[in-house]
């Protein structure tokens, strides 16, 4: 294991599974991992680890299977995984409420401006209620526009129409009605940005989806928009949304995750219009666990000879 886990999926894995645990938490590297992988049946790895090629292909025969304690698995060469007949298991559906959730937080948090007014208590310069002090946007009555509109996506639009907005989402099939649930789907970006006061990025990372946020897209969106991205932060193109954040093209915007985590681009320090969460999607108490068993769960039943419905294909 590459990383500390909560504590009761630590103990089942040292129970179940003789775990090498990571106890000092440290970030692993290439040659790192494979030095904890020798010998090893199984590597059990987080998102902020790098699987490439190189370290696949170099991997110990001993290993049967990896899994991932996260979704996404932008992170895994699946090539170099699939050429060594490496299975990979993920943490799917455990994690869509509280993804959505975090979602949700950066809208509202974003719109609202809960950033500055934050800064502004704790820095002592607050005297009191203003009229004018802060205005934000209601969310409420305006248009959402979902980008991916997979486990994480269908969640927000659920939370999102108790808030009173208007679904609108771009993905690469329409849904069946009873997943669309009234969901506006748009064939085409053009029309489907047009329609985004807010925009939220929940799509996968990888090369299929980099820099989708584009300047050409951020200029078709209605402007002083608001932008939300609780995927990847590989989705955006980092200068393009600061120059419009800028300029106003986009009013507001609420990351919480970067294109090279733990970095963060200079440009969006610099800016008061933007809320940075570090990649807390998922990190609540109930669902790092239910992630823990997941993973290990289909661990398990690929060392069985079994074929888990979390297997990655
Ligand atoms: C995932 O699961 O891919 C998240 O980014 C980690 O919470």
């Amino acid at each position: 294991m590459t990383r500390r886990l909560p504590p009761a999926i630590e103990a089942r894995a040292a129970a179940e599974f003789d775990a090498r645990l990571s106890p000092d938490d440290a970030r692993v590297i290439g040659a790192d991992i494979l030095a904890r992988a020798d010998g090893a049946a199984a590597i059990l790895c987080c998102p902020a680890e790098k699987l490439d090629a190189d370290t696949i292909g170099k991997l110990p025969d001993t290993v049967k299977v990896i899994g991932t304690f996260s979704v996404g698995y932008d992170h895994i060469d699946m090539k170099a995984a699939r050429a060594r007949n490496l299975p990979l298991v993920n943490t799917p559906d455990v994690l869509s409420v509280a993804t959505a959730e975090c979602a949700m937080l950066l809208i509202l948090a974003a719109a609202r401006r809960a950033g500055e007014g934050e800064r502004y208590v704790r820095s002592g310069q607050w005297t009191g209620w203003a009229p004018t002090q802060l205005m934000g946007t209601l969310v409420s009555g305006r248009r959402l526009g979902i980008f991916g509109m997979g486990r994480i996506g269908r969640e927000l639009a659920r939370m999102a129409a108790a808030f009173g907005m208007q679904v609108h989402y771009r993905n690469n099939n329409r849904l069946p009605p009873e997943l669309e649930a009234g969901a506006v789907f748009h064939p085409d970006d053009d029309g489907f940005l047009a329609a985004c006061d807010v925009l939220s990025l929940n799509a996968p990372g990888g090369e299929g989806t980099r820099h989708w946020l584009n300047a050409d897209r951020l200029a078709k969106l209605p402007r002083g928009a608001v932008v939300a991205n609780a995927s990847r932060g590989t989705l955006i193109d980092d200068d393009a949304l600061i120059a419009a954040l800028k300029s106003g093209q986009v009013a507001a915007a609420g990351l919480d995750v970067y294109t090279a985590e733990p970095q963060v681009a200079p440009g969006y320090l610099a800016l008061e219009n933007i809320v940075l969460l570090p990649h807390l999607g998922s990190a609540t108490t109930e669902t790092r666990d239910a992630m823990g068993h997941l993973v290990l769960d289909g661990i398990a039943t690929v060392l069985a000879g079994g074929r888990p419905d979390n297997l990655v294909t």
